[in-house]
């Protein structure tokens, strides 16, 4: 599996992982699912205390070389608050350390320097490796950074995909020119690609990947990480669509298929 550097570190993550939110329902099915997209190369796992698949993501991963992501609540921000979630997150992954640690969602409730301290403190103590947000703005961004004193910010997990583009006015920019790594949630619209409603835009994923021995999923999976410092996250509940999605990466648009997709994306194809 390609890889992208994460924010300013030298540690490298794969351009596709695995989302979970929702996973829990058949759990035997969805470890092996799991495991599956681990075995072919997705050693990237994201969770959330709010998920409740932290235990899940704990045991598929167990004994394996997996990069896990995982989220505080916006409800957990207060110091003491964020301590204690970590060591929640630990027990349920079973873990001694948390590779990135974000803050789920903004919350102008609690100071940002408030939580972003407490941040710091699990980082500089190496329980948490890299510190990570979640559905910032760039002024939002700007202002967590403006606060930090020993570490930086590596990524920001965001909504970004063939139909919902909201990103590309400005944040993007932003966090390349940072070096915040864009980690992108509902990478596939969760689902929506495959709905009647953009059966157009389907159509033409699957002319472009017959092109390349590729399925739709994956042409709407390498639209996103071919933007270049994103990595994307797509969430499976099968072993069938986790191996159909790590063989998203490895493979490149040409000129024809550009010209075919920012065609089509130009009508204005927006949120679902
Ligand atoms: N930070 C945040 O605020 C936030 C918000 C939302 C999501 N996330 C993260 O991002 C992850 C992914 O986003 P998401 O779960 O919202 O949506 P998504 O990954 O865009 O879409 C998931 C949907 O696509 C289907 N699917 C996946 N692979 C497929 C394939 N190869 N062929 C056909 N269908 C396929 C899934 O079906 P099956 O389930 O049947 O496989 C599911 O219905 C989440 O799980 C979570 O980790 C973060």
């Amino acid at each position: 599996m390609e890889t992208i550097l994460l924010g300013r570190s030298r540690e490298k993550i794969p351009l596709i992982g695995m989302g979970t939110w929702k996973l829990g329902k058949d759990p035997k099915k969805e470890i092996e699912a799991l495991k599956a997209g681990i075995s072919a190369g997705m050693r990237f796992i994201d969770t959330a205390e709010m998920y409740g698949t932290e235990g899940l993501v704990g045991e598929a991963a167990k004994g394996e070389e997996v990069f896990i992501a995982t989220k505080v609540s916006p409800n957990h921000f207060r110091e003491k608050d964020v301590i204690k979630a970590c060591g929640r997150s630990l027990k349920n992954l079973g873990t001694k350390t948390i590779d990135l640690y974000q803050l789920h969602w903004p919350n102008s409730a609690v100071p940002i320097s408030e939580t972003m301290h407490a941040m710091e403190e699990l980082a500089t103590k190496g329980i948490v490796r890299n510190i990570g947000v979640s559905n910032f703005s760039v002024q939002e961004l700007e202002e967590a950074m403006g606060i930090m004193k020993k570490h930086e910010i590596a990524s920001n997990q965001i909504e970004y995909s063939m139909l919902v583009r909201d990103a590309e006015s400005g944040l993007l920019d932003f966090c390349r020119k940072e070096h915040i790594t864009v980690i992108a949630y509902s990478p596939l619209a969760q689902g929506a690609i495959y709905s009647s409603k953009h059966k157009d835009l389907y159509t033409a994923i699957e002319r472009i990947g017959k092109r390349h021995g590729k399925s739709p999923t994956q042409v709407a999976l390498n639209w996103v990480i071919s933007k270049g410092n994103i990595a994307a996250i797509p969430k499976a509940s099968s072993k069938e669509h986790a191996l159909d999605n790590a063989g998203a990466a490895g493979w490149s648009f040409g000129a024809e298929d550009l010209a075919e997709l920012s065609n089509f994306l130009g009508k204005g194809e927006r949120s679902p």
